[in-house]
């Protein structure tokens, strides 16, 4: 049998052996080439993937950089194609808030007065007036039109339209019925004064303005810096939604100081990040700054600068940074109305948030990203929010051509 099988077998039991060993050899080498070719074409990937982000993070540095003087923008044109915005002429505006009238004034700012409107839809409008007069605020004026129209946002207040009648000059706002988060903060509920805000609330306002600054920053190219992010351009809906208005308007207007103490340059006293007020270095983490004196007054109750508290106390920032991360004294700053409507806990992330957004290094403070991150988790556990809560919402990236930016100001985003 044996001898029949070796007689008729092609291979010796030796070879067959021999046979078997390079099979597997050939196996391995097979196994081996795959692996070495699977590594490199993973090493590939990898390498360009890195070449892809340093190539986005170069363009995105130098799509941010201030324009040389050869870059100077030219005068942008407001076209339909450019723009959602309403044009409205000065008689419809004057029909809409019956001839401007005194009664429908919902405030003042630093670039002039807003009032409340009705259109001929019956939709309920916020109109304001800008008191512009020079030819280089008319420009700046088309400028924000232009970029204000292309971003939307269900966190950002939405622009309407606009009038550029002769020398009339007014923006047409969607109108928000429970004004802005400051009238909130400091009121004593007296005299018809709306009752300060409970913590949930509080906390819910702080997350969508978040998110507002979020998009300036993160979701339009280059990132558009606020400069004037503070309680009053914090406008509430009927459900105490928030919305972050008067983005890019502090670029917007005369230095014309009235009350309000809003120049270009400047911002608004209290919410400027140190080194902008110093330098005139304006970058994305100047919001964050102002964001984290925004947090401060939901968490104290006190307004940013008050030189009538006593001495030590009369600027928020000073006052409350060294006491922000102690637990025994960060009892101290809460807005006593707030008492029971916490815990300590969650008390402690946020001023450990607002601590870190103050900071007067600019590189120590968080991207907006990150705070909105820190601040989802402490609003999640709290009553369910259809719009706090539901399914993140995705924006898409904004493009915004360099005409359409104030090059002398949006001069870089550091991160
Ligand atoms: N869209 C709006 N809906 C409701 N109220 C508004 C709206 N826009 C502005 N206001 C009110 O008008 C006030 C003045 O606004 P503004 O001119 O932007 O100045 P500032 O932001 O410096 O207070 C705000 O504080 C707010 O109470
Ligand atoms: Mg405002």
């Amino acid at each position: 049998m044996v001898r029949y099988l070796e007689e008729n077998s092609s291979l010796s039991p030796p070879a067959v052996t021999q046979f078997n060993g390079d099979r597997r050899k050939a196996g391995i080498a097979l196994v081996v080439i795959v692996v070495i070719a699977a590594l490199a074409v993973v090493a590939l990937l990898v390498a360009f993937s890195y070449y892809w982000y340093i190539r986005n993070k170069v363009r995105r540095r130098f799509t941010t950089e201030r324009p040389t003087e050869s870059d100077e923008p030219a005068p942008p044109v407001l076209s339909s194609c450019h723009t959602e915005a309403q044009v409205f002429t000065f008689k419809q505006l004057q029909v809409a808030t019956s001839n401007f009238s005194q009664n429908n004034v919902i405030g003042h700012g630093g670039f002039g007065s807003v009032y409340k409107g009705v259109l001929q839809d019956g939709s309920k409008v916020a109109v304001k007036q800008l008191d512009l007069g020079s030819k280089q605020g008319e420009q700046e004026f088309r400028v924000e039109v232009d970029v204000l129209s292309r971003l939307h946002s269900p966190y950002l207040l939405a622009l309407i339209g606009y009038c550029a009648d002769h020398d009339h000059r007014l923006l047409v706002y969607e109108y928000m019925p429970n004004g802005s988060l400051q009238e909130h903060l400091y009121s004593d509920g007296s005299s018809g004064t709306p009752p300060k805000l409970d913590w949930e609330t509080r906390m819910r306002i702080a997350l969508d303005a978040a998110r507002g600054v979020e998009y300036l920053h993160e979701y339009v190219d280059p990132p558009v810096i606020h400069r004037d992010f503070k309680s009053s351009n914090i406008l509430l809906d009927r459900n105490y939604h928030a919305k972050v208005s008067d983005f890019g308007l502090a670029k917007l207007g005369s230095d014309k100081v009235g009350g309000h103490v809003s120049t270009r340059v400047l911002g608004t006293q209290g919410y400027v990040a140190p080194e902008y007020a110093l330098t005139g270095h304006l970058t994305t983490k100047s919001d964050v700054y102002s964001y984290g004196v925004v947090l401060l007054e939901l968490l104290t109750g006190r307004v940013p600068v008050d030189m009538k508290r006593p001495p030590g106390q009369g600027v928020l920032v000073s006052w409350a940074l060294p006491q922000l991360t102690d637990r025994e004294k960060l009892i101290q700053i809460i807005d006593p109305v707030l008492e029971g409507q916490f815990s300590m806990k969650e008390f402690m992330q946020v001023a450990a948030i607002a601590a870190m957004c103050v900071q007067p290094e600019a590189d120590y403070r968080p991207l907006m990203a990150d705070v909105v991150q820190s601040l989802v988790p402490l609003v999640k556990h709290l009553r369910p929010s259809s719009r706090v809560i539901g399914t993140p919402l995705h924006h898409n990236i904004v493009t915004l051509q360099s005409s359409s930016i104030d090059s002398g100001s949006s001069s870089a985003a550091n991160d």
